[in-house]
């Protein structure tokens, strides 16, 4: 079973899914510059990069996507910071197989800045979803949750350092899971 990480940014959840042992044979990128490129290339995996602009539909770059996914044999997209919405094309090739992590306990906070919406609301437990993706925006069907405390006093840095020290363990556990099903031939 072969994997492709889509990121826009850092990619630390990326690094913590290579760490693990997962068979990422691809880093699609939407951001040239951006610091997962540099971790792809250090790991010696192959990276995808385009920029939207250069396309004149989201249909068309998504073509593009998916005959680089074609060609290194991917099974399953694993969504890791990954700014944009997937679009019909992309979801129809990949139905059931692609999975997105957001930093909050959905369907709480959707959507930009989870943490800081969090915080804001004052909530004292927020946490970490993984789940698979549909049309929306961090919607579909919950595979996984983990909760963080948020402390009195705690700043926007340190919770954002709680929930990426969960990310980083829970990730790359329900990677393994449902590499594990898609095996089994378990459909969802
Ligand atoms: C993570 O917090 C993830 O939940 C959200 O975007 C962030 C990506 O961080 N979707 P990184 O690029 O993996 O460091």
């Amino acid at each position: 079973m072969n994997i492709a990480v889509f990121a826009s940014g850092n990619g630390s959840n990326f690094e913590a899914i290579v760490q693990a042992g997962a068979e990422v044979k691809l880093l699609v990128c939407d951001k040239p510059g951006a610091y997962a490129l540099e971790r792809a290339e250090s790991h010696g995996i192959q990276s995808f990069v385009f920029q939207p602009k250069n396309f004149a539909s989201k249909a068309d770059y998504e073509q593009e996507i998916i005959a680089k996914l074609n060609e290194c044999e991917i099974d399953l997209i694993v969504l890791a910071g990954y700014m944009r919405l997937i679009g019909p094309v992309l979801l129809k090739a990949y139905e059931g197989r692609i999975i997105n992590i957001h930093p909050s306990l959905l369907p709480a906070f959707p959507g930009l800045d989870a943490i800081g919406q969090a915080m804001n609301a004052g909530v004292k437990v927020s946490g970490v979803t993984v789940h698979f993706v549909d049309e929306g925006m961090d919607t579909g069907p919950i595979i996984a949750q983990e909760p963080v405390k948020i402390e009195d006093g705690d700043t926007l840095d340190e919770v954002t350092k709680k929930i990426q020290q969960v990310e980083h363990q829970l990730y790359p556990a329900i990677v393994q899971r449902v590499i594990e099903d898609l095996k089994r031939g378990v459909r969802r």
